[in-house]
């Protein structure tokens, strides 16, 4: 294998990428962000990488989700604060029925650059370039909008910037203290499951009350205080990643300095294409899209490339077949994994998989088909004896009507009333919650029969 440096990308081949149609402007921009403090740091991803290679044990489980595309648009300290309470509830319920500690990392603070499935779109006879995320294009369906402006990149890592400061803030300033957990309940959140939450959030408190009485709260006070939660996003515009790449100066590691995980999409994973070349040499976790193109050999080499130490927590492949399918997907790649003897964190997105158009001509992804998947998920770790270690979703805390279905049964005719995604239907407050529950009713069970299993 060649010698990786930071821009060894460059002579791989690239797809899903812009042409930037201003070179000039872009080396400008380039050589700007490359001055531009790091997002995170080396210690911050190794940290998370320790705590994703105790969820390939079964030890922790990784709750991974936000928006499919941050938008600049929609940008505002309510949208992050309200993701982050709903990332809150789900990781509460599924630590209460899990039993293990959840590690959070949000779709946030970098997620900006949309692979498309065709390169341009036609509405009404009109043929444009695809919309790529606002860290590379415009919505707008204008010719002008749609042209790639590098510029956009300094507004995202500003945005990106300003998004984790407010994560920090919430995640130690007092926020995510475990004594609040009664106030991250969402106003619109559905009533059955809010007095679900509830009645596991009285039993929290009553038990942080009797370890107050019991005089047990000064050595754990930090731990219940503040919360860890990381970032990812997927490493799409490797111009931007680059320049943000920088080299750990006690280590002489390289970082992505532009998110905690960074992962490779289901389109850009070719084992010698320029995303896989670039996530090869960064220190960081490593998040691997598997989808139903997935093969045997492809993953093996894949493995071999993005983990060649086999490191524990490097490597997390996310698996997104669709409902209905993962039987036919998912046993053979585990069975590679096992042969190889590898070290995987196994999690399922079971978004991207399940994107259908609506009676109404709107994309959506039903409720059910999302929960088949994840059931399907678990099912087959069980036959195979592996560890389902997580799940991925597009949510958010935002009362949108974007998937059909959950129990307050968004319909396709409700559709229209709050569609705000910029790119892909994402769960809201309500059915992530509902999610986190029947997630959280999979991991006790499964708990439940080890134990059983164990005592025989
Ligand atoms: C995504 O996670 O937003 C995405 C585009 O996923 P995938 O690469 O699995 O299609
Ligand atoms: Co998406």
């Amino acid at each position: 294998m060649t010698q990786w440096s930071k821009s060894s990308w460059r002579s791989k081949p690239r797809v899903q990428m812009p042409d930037y149609p201003d070179q000039a402007a872009l080396n400008a921009v380039e050589a700007q962000l490359a001055r531009y403090p790091l997002l995170v740091f080396g210690g911050e991803a190794k940290r998370l990488k320790k705590l994703l290679g105790a969820a390939s044990r079964g030890e922790a489980f990784l709750l991974q989700g936000g928006d499919c595309a941050e938008s600049f648009e929609q940008f505002s300290s309510d949208a992050i604060r309200d993701t982050f309470k709903v990332m809150l509830q789900m990781a509460v319920v599924l630590t209460y029925g899990a039993k293990v500690p959840v590690v959070k990392v949000g779709r946030m603070a970098g997620q900006f650059a949309k692979p498309r499935s065709a390169p341009t779109e036609v509405v009404g006879g009109v043929e444009l370039p695809s919309y790529r995320g606002d860290i590379i294009n415009e919505l707008d369906f204008t010719p002008e909008a749609r042209i790639p402006n590098p510029e956009k990149m300094l507004r995202a890592y500003t945005q990106a910037a300003a998004t984790l400061n407010l994560i920090r803030a919430f995640s130690t300033g007092g926020y995510a203290d475990v004594h609040q957990v009664h106030g991250w309940t969402l106003g619109f959140t559905d009533g059955e499951k809010a007095a679900k939450y509830r009645e596991i959030a009285n039993r929290i408190s009553d038990t942080l009350d009797f370890m107050s009485a019991a005089g047990v709260t000064a050595d754990t006070a930090h731990t219940l205080q503040t919360v860890e939660y990381y970032t990812s996003h997927e490493s799409l515009l490797l111009e931007y990643e680059e320049a943000l790449c920088r080299q750990d100066s006690l280590t002489g590691k390289w970082l992505a300095g532009s998110g905690h995980m960074i992962w490779i999409g289901d389109r850009t994973r070719q084992p010698d294409g320029a995303h896989v070349e670039f996530a090869r040499g960064v220190q960081n976790p490593i998040g691997l899209k598997c989808g139903p193109s997935m093969t045997t050999d492809d993953l093996k080499k894949l493995m071999a490339t993005l983990n060649p130490e086999n490191e524990a927590g490097r490597l997390t492949l996310i698996a997104r077949f669709g409902a209905g399918s993962v039987g036919d997907h998912l046993p053979k790649l585990i069975h590679a994994v096992e042969q190889e003897g590898a070290n995987v964190l196994w999690t399922c997105d079971p978004m991207h998989g399940n994107t259908i158009k609506s009676s109404t001509g709107y994309k959506t992804r039903p409720f059910d088909s999302v929960l088949r998947e994840v059931r399907e998920f678990f099912d087959v770790h069980e036959a195979e004896g592996t560890v389902p270690g997580g799940v991925h979703f597009e949510m958010t805390g935002q009362d949108v009507t974007e998937c059909t279905g959950g129990v307050r049964a968004v319909s396709d005719e409700d559709l229209s009333d709050r569609y705000h995604t910029a790119c892909d239907p994402r769960l809201n407050a309500s059915q992530s919650l509902e999610l986190a529950f029947l997630v959280a009713e999979e991991l006790s069970a499964r708990r439940v029969a080890q134990s059983e299993a164990a005592a025989i």
